[in-house]
């Protein structure tokens, strides 16, 4: 027997409040991938899937606990009469059916342990138990993860992931592909869903993307979300012991940003002390208002950012393409001379599949002249005609004023964060 979906749902809820954290939206997110998944298939029951993938790790109710909460769960759902449940509670985690491949610590007593054994040598699997083990490796708690991402976050954290359960889990997600001929991938809308409400706060930067894509920075995983070091440190996910850890060793003296009302709500409330500057995210544009191109003054030219100017890199603008052949191809620019030397800039800061960041710099002493719009004028011009489409992220009013002159909208205005270097 199982609960309805809305006996299920409230089930879920009143557990979090009890142990609130990550756990009840992976809990979410593995339900809708195994109604999905279910929904491919022939002659399984999605409603059932979607109760049992909700469920799986009810047993996190009763507290932090690692093997604990498989005992946890079987006896809770046992108690309701709800036996199915009580069943992928225990299956869930043990893909071969052997104890010993539980990756996290044992730490239930004696007659926990046996009583997991014993239920466990009863069960002869079904699609369900099978299903509810995949989404399980799938489901991350905003959306679906790549499985081998998440097994290796897995292993990075606790150091081993056995080869039998990497097997079958991969052995899995083939299986249901044999079953609805389709990738997993696709059938779960990897790719596009997000949970509701599970609280982004902001669209994602260029600079994350190109983070995420391993194409600019560093980036670390977690279980429950991610720190992606590409100029600005962003934080994904929901805050957890260790990606908390890592950002107060770490990223003290970096500009940190939120990307998530959890991190959001974590960081205040753990540096009350943090300094925050408030930044603009403009929409991309690939349309840009191009005024009058403003004289400038006698003794300053303003040209496209051609070989000669990319090699000295002014400002270090350029200085994340590999080389002039590749900004020339991919990226955007123009300066201003006076004489020989470079007092204004603007430029792509990184391109990422015909899409960049603009990054603009005028030299002290050389503020107030309108060179920076003349820059920006002839940058984005060339970016129209080429139908780059430009991320402006403006730092302080200035910036945001002169974005504006250019036809973009302000889209999100956004903290970042600077932590004390010492508590
Ligand atoms: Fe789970």
């Amino acid at each position: 027997m199982i609960p309805t979906r809305q006996e299920a749902e409230r089930l879920l809820r009143e557990a979090e409040s009890c142990n609130p954290g990550p756990w009840g939206n992976h809990s979410r997110v593995a339900a809708r991938c195994a109604e999905k998944i279910a929904e491919a298939c022939e002659g399984m029951d999605p409603e059932k899937a979607y109760v049992l993938g909700l469920l799986h790790d009810i047993g996190r109710k009763f507290g932090v606990r690692h093997l604990g909460h498989v005992s946890d769960g079987y006896s809770y759902m046992m108690s309701l009469g709800y036996d199915e449940a009580a069943r992928i509670c225990l299956t869930h985690s043990f893909n071969n059916f052997d104890t010993d491949e539980y990756i996290g610590k044992f730490d239930t007593t004696d007659g926990e342990l046996k009583l997991i054994r014993s239920e466990l040598r009863k069960v002869v699997p079904d699609d369900y138990d099978r299903l509810i083990q995949l989404c399980d490796s799938l489901a991350g708690s905003e959306g679906v993860m790549n499985i081998e991402d998440r097994m290796n976050d897995v292993k990075r954290r606790y150091g081993r992931y056995p080869q039998p359960k990497w097997d079958s889990n991969l052995g899995l997600k083939a299986y249901f592909e044999e079953k609805v001929q389709k990738s997993i991938y696709d059938v779960t809308e990897k790719d596009t869903f997000r949970l509701p409400g599970s609280g982004r706060i902001m669209s994602l930067p260029l600079l994350y993307r190109a983070g995420q894509q391993g194409r600019f920075g560093t980036r670390t995983g977690f279980s429950w979300g991610s720190i992606t070091d590409a100029l600005f440190v962003y934080l994904d996910g929901e805050p957890e012991p260790e990606s908390a850890a890592e950002v107060d060793a770490r990223y003290r003296v970096r500009p940190l940003v939120c990307l998530t009302g959890a991190w959001k709500a974590y960081i205040e409330a753990r540096y009350p002390g943090a300094k925050v500057y408030r930044r603009t995210q403009m929409k991309p544009a690939n349309r840009f208002t191009l005024p009058e191109t403003p004289a400038i003054p006698e003794g300053c030219r303003l040209a496209g950012m051609d070989g000669a100017a990319f090699g000295k890199h002014p400002f270090s603008h350029g200085i994340n393409y590999p080389s002039w052949d590749a900004f020339r191809a991919e990226g955007s620019g123009a300066v201003v001379y006076r004489g020989s030397e470079i007092v204004a800039s603007a430029s792509s800061f990184l391109s990422l599949d015909g899409e960049l960041e603009l990054d603009v710099s005028t030299a002290e002493g050389c503020r107030g002249m309108h060179l920076a719009t003349a820059c920006v004028s002839r940058m984005l011009r060339d970016c129209m005609e080429r139908g780059f489409t430009v991320h402006w992220d403006a730092q302080n009013d200035i910036s945001r004023h002169l974005a504006r002159k250019f036809g973009f909208e302000a889209e999100t205005e956004y903290p970042v964060y600077w932590l004390p270097e010492k508590d």
